[in-house]
């Protein structure tokens, strides 16, 4: 039987090796290579959940019942810029309903869409967890607190222009693709694959041995069998 090429991972098989290389158990890496394909192609595709599902060892279907578990991994085209706009209790009562008709009427979509030159995507979110900062939204998951609805339109029109827009925490908001990467890469240390440098933590020490991913200690009991030679 011919194998299959990897329609949407194939041109990545660095970034994918040491993504898989981080886990002991391969399918550990599932939900980070569903992040990197949606790095790769703005949003988690038919043909990327068959590469990974190839890459793992998985059926399609154990991919998809994940891919559509989360919804940080999107099934649709996503835009540059996902404004995610809370309409849950709190933020509705201090004007959320106002920010998120703001936001359509100046992108000229409604919640759940994307503009036409796939910039933008909104969408209404449930609690963002950041209700003492009502009425708070996200873009690409970095939070904002207490916007008006002018400031909704402030906020689109920077982006547009390709003004830098920092968030409540200073951060400067990146594109979607990009925070996927981030994501699916975290742990990685970029440029080198994990077989070459061995294992590292995030903040690029090397473990000893017995706290390297994939050490298991001799378990002794529950039906495992006594070393007659120990
Ligand atoms: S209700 Fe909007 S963040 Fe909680």
């Amino acid at each position: 039987m011919s194998v299959r090429q990897l329609a949407v991972l194939g041109d990545h098989q660095g970034d994918v090796d040491a993504i898989v290389g981080k886990y002991p158990n391969a399918r550990s890496a599932l939900i980070p290579l569903l992040f990197y394909v949606q790095s790769v192609q703005g949003h988690v595709t038919e043909e990327g959940m068959r590469d990974v599902a190839q890459v793992l060892g998985l059926t399609p279907a154990e991919v998809l019942s994940v891919a559509s578990f989360y919804t940080m991994l999107k099934k649709q085209a996503t835009g540059e810029y996902l404004i995610s706009v809370c309409r849950n209790i709190t933020c509705t009562h201090l004007g959320g309903r106002k920010v998120l008709r703001a936001a359509e009427e100046r992108l000229g979509v409604p919640a759940g869409q994307s503009t036409p030159d796939g910039r933008f995507t909104l969408e209404a979110a449930e609690c963002l967890a950041t209700c003492d900062g009502a009425p708070s939204l996200q873009i690409n998951y970095e939070d904002f607190y207490k916007v008006s609805p002018e400031e909704m339109v402030e906020i689109i029109d920077k982006l547009e222009r390709g003004d830098e827009v920092r968030s409540v925490a200073g951060e400067a908001i990146q594109t979607h693709k990009d925070v996927s990467r981030e994501v699916a890469m975290t742990g990685v240390i970029e440029g080198h694959g994990n077989q070459e440098q061995g294992a590292r933590t995030v903040s690029g020490e090397v473990p000893p041995a017995d706290m390297a991913p994939g050490f298991r200690p001799p378990v002794k009991g529950h039906g495992a069998k006594e070393d007659p030679d120990a």
